[in-house]
Parts: C-alpha cells; sequence; structure tokens
C-alpha cells in the first residue's frame, strides 16, 4: 500500500482527500500541528474510513522533527495542504504568512530531496490568476496576485517550477483550486472555520442556523447575469477525488511540472447560492445588498478540460447537492468539530 503523506491532513480539503485516498486504497498519513484544525477530525476520520489513521502532530516548519517523520514514515508520494489561507489576515499580517506559508514548503521539499521522495501534489489556488481577462480560465493565462496570502501560493508555484527545472526526476503537480465547499456524505468532517466565516457558503449556514443575523451580498453591480459576484462552486468530495486522480497520473508521466485548474466550469451568483441554499432549507434567508468588498473580482470559473483530458477529472456534484452537504454538516455541528 502507498504511503500519502498529507500535510495540514486535519484541514478541509485535507480531511476530505484522507478518506479519498483510503477509499482508493493509499495509506495516507497526516501531518498537522492543529492550528486551524481540531484533533477530533482525527477521531471522525477513523469512523468514516473505518482505519486507524496515522497522524503527527508536527508543524511543517519544525525541520527536525519534519525530518523525523520521513525518516520514519518513508512516504511514496506528499500532499502539501499546510498553510495559512485568510486573505484579510494576511494582509494585516503579511511577515507571518510568508514565513509560514513558504517556510513549510521549503522544509517538506528540503525532506523530499533527503529521503528521495519524489512525487508532490500543491494546494495552490485560482486566486493566482487575479481579475482575469476573460472566463473561463485556462491554466496558461497571465498570474497575477493581490494579497499576501495569494502571493505565497503564486510564491510556492514560482519555487516549485524553478526546482522541478533541475530536478528532473521529481513529479510535481500544482492544483489550482476553484471555490471548494460541501461536505463529506456523513456529515462528520466539513468546512469549520474559527469565528465569523470569510467565504460565502459557511456565512449562508452561519445565518440559517441563527448565528449570523443575515447575509451580506458584497455589491450587485458586478458585469455577471444578476450583477452579483459569479464564482466556479466545486464540491470538496470531487475536488478531493482529483488528488487521487493527480497522484495516479504523477506515477505515469514524465515530465516533472504539471499544472491543472479543479472546478466544474461552471459559474454561479451570491444569488444563485443564496437560492439554491433556500430551496435546501426550504425557507427565505435574509439577505441584504451592501458595497463590494475590496479585491473582488466579477467572475472566476475555470476551464475544466485539462484536467479532464489528462486526469480524467470531472465534477460529478452539482450546486444543489454542495449545499444541501453543506447545510446538513451545519445542522450536525452547530459549534463546529468540537
Ligand atoms: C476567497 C479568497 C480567495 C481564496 C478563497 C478560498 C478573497 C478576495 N478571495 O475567494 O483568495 O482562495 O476564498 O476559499 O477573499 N460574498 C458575499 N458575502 C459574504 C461572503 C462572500 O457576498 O459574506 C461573495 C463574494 O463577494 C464573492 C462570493 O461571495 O462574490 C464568494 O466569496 P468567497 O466565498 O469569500 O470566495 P472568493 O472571494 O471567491
Amino acid at each position: 500500500m502507498k504511503k500519502v503523506l498529507v500535510t495540514g491532513g486535519a484541514g478541509y480539503i485535507g480531511s476530505h482527500t484522507v478518506v479519498a485516498l483510503v477509499e482508493a486504497g493509499y495509506e495516507p498519513i497526516i501531518v498537522d500541528n492543529f492550528y486551524n484544525a481540531s484533533p477530533k477530525v482525527i477521531d471522525r476520520l477513523e469512523l468514516i474510513t473505518k482505519k486507524k489513521i496515522k497522524c503527527y502532530n508536527v508543524d511543517c516548519c519544525d525541520a527536525s522533527k519534519l525530518d523525523e517523520v520521513f525518516k520514519e514514515v518513508k512516504p511514496h508520494a506528499v500532499i502539501h495542504f499546510a498553510g495559512y489561507k485568510a486573505v484579510g489576515e494576511s494582509v494585516s499580517k503579511p511577515l507571518m504568512y510568508y514565513d509560514n506559508n513558504l517556510t513549510s514548503l521549503l522544509k517538506v521539499l528540503e525532506c523530499m530531496v533527503k529521503y528521495e521522495v519524489k512525487n508532490l501534489v500543491f494546494s495552490s489556488s485560482a486566486t493566482v490568476y487575479g481579475d482575469p481577462k476573460s472566463v473561463p480560465i485556462y491554466e496558461d493565462f497571465p498570474l497575477h496576485v493581490t494579497n499576501p496570502y495569494g502571493r505565497t501560493k503564486l510564491m510556492i508555484e514560482e519555487i516549485l517550477t524553478d526546482f522541478a527545472k533541475v530536478n528532473p526526476d521529481f513529479r510535481i503537480a500544482l492544483l489550482r483550486y476553484f471555490n471548494p465547499i460541501g461536505a463529506h456524505e456523513s456529515h462528520l468532517i466539513g468546512e469549520d472555520p474559527n469565528g465569523i466565516p470569510n467565504n460565502l457558503v459557511p456565512y449562508i449556514t452561519q445565518v440559517c442556523i441563527g448565528k449570523l443575523a443575515k447575509l451580506r451580498v458584497f455589491g450587485n453591480d458586478y458585469k455577471t447575469h444578476d450583477g452579483t459576484g459569479v464564482r466556479d462552486y466545486i464540491h470538496v468530495c470531487d475536488l478531493a477525488l482529483g488528488h487521487v486522480l493527480t497522484l495516479k497520473r504523477l506515477d505515469e508521466v514524465t515530465d516533472s511540472l504539471y499544472i491543472y485548474n479543479l472546478g466544474t466550469g461552471k459559474g454561479s451568483s451570491v444569488l444563485d447560492v443564496l437560492h439554491t441554499m433556500e430551496k435546501v432549507v426550504g425557507h427565505p434567508i435574509a439577505h441584504e445588498i451592501v458595497a463590494r468588498r475590496p479585491g473582488d473580482i466579477d467572475a472566476c470559473y475555470a476551464s475544466p478540460e485539462k484536467a479532464f483530458k489528462e486526469l480524467g477529472f470531472k465534477a460529478k456534484y452539482d450546486l444543489y447537492d454542495m449545499c444541501k452537504s453543506a447545510w446538513e454538516f451545519q445542522e450536525n455541528n452547530p459549534d463546529g468539530i468540537k
């Protein structure tokens, strides 16, 4: 059974990927410092997979502890999710973001070189496209970032591109996620933000359970079908499967660097999401239109063609499924994963 080291494996996308890895016959091993995830996630992963999930409570920036993990595990591949991810916080604390996100990647890469672990999947983001010249977005579009969080993603992509050029025996994939939402069907794992959510769907579900008064729709004068911002929402379980397909692909290919969008190719507006969620919960959801949020763009959705052609990746869940699972997770975990 191939061992896959999953850094940040207790987080939102990481935990769903751990489940997909077990289902595909891999042995995932988690490295997480639980800065932004509950240790309870591990128990829940064991309930879902009915397997013991090995987990190291280690910060990837801690070179000597990480070295011990690599020495002990000797994985076949690494999926690197660990990192800070809040855009607003990255603007107010840029050094914290550069230090953590870049250091952890560098330490992981150094261990991979030392222990000859040659397959790496990196968790990038559609944020690297900035305000795209058109939609859908193809992988060869120009890259442009507007905040320190996005810059750490782009800098890591650049570091890995330089590294891949001089390490032709490595197989590296950069996965650019669009907007992951939803939760595993068990409702045991899902998006569990600290404090008031920044992202649309967890904000709406918290309005629905009465924790927040109403959704503020950030702007209705965008160049989109109803004036509200359009994004490519993808079910986190579809996204998780994308990682499994990528790992398989890395075992077959001969080049050292691959880049894929993981999205559905469909754009949905804020009001589309709101109205879908209203169908799911069966009543209107309080909302008001307010000013635009600084830094937001009109529309962002993927061309999913390359991932389909080369990975066989195709999202199977639609917006209703995604909203339903997000809501069910929220209902079952009103205070998050405690
Ligand atoms: C945001 C980040 C992006 C990150 C992604 C991770 C920004 C500018 N971008 O993407 O870098 O990779 O999260 O998931 O923060 N909206 C509202 N009201 C709300 C919240 C959101 O109207 O309370 C709208 C936004 O204006 C946007 C859409 O909902 O049109 C989606 O917003 P969000 O879920 O925050 O994702 P992004 O901004 O696309």
